[in-house]
């Protein structure tokens, strides 16, 4: 064996080497499970259209009063612990929080509240 057959194992070797890295990393994403236990990949959460869509409406209907990462600027910080429907479908007029049945429809506060309580 010469130097050709010497190199040629070693590309073998690497070859061998890169495709056990790539289908373990294959395999760890694709055992990341989702919110509701399926398996999704990091970035498929955070591009699905559901939650582009939580994101894009917060922003235009809520991130005024309750700040763009919702830390609270007049009304509250919103998390998963106060993420009130009633509130956000009937406002609480008295105190600023106006009421968005009307304006959202109920899959569109569903996607708000899924986008701010992930
Ligand atoms: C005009 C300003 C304003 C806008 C716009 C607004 N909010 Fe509010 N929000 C408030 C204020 C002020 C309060 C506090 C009311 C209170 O003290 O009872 C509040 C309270 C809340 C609460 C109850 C929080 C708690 O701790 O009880 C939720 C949930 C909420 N807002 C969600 C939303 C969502 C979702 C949107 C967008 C669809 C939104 N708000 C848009 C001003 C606003």
């Amino acid at each position: 064996m010469g130097f050709i057959g010497l190199a040629n194992r070693s590309l073998i070797l690497i070859i061998g080497i890169v495709i056990v890295v790539v289908a373990a990393g294959i395999y760890y994403m694709s055992t990341s499970s989702g919110p509701n236990g399926e398996y999704v990949t990091p970035t498929e959460i955070v591009t699905s259209p559901k939650f582009m869509k939580g994101e894009e409406l917060y922003v235009d209907y809520c991130s005024r009063c309750h700040d763009a990462k919702g830390v609270g600027g007049v009304g509250p910080a919103l998390s998963a612990s106060n993420l009130d429907r009633s509130v956000i479908e009937n406002g609480d007029l008295d105190e600023g929080m106006p009421a968005f049945k009307e304006e959202l429809s109920p899959e569109e506060i569903d996607a708000i509240i899924d986008y701010l309580s992930s």
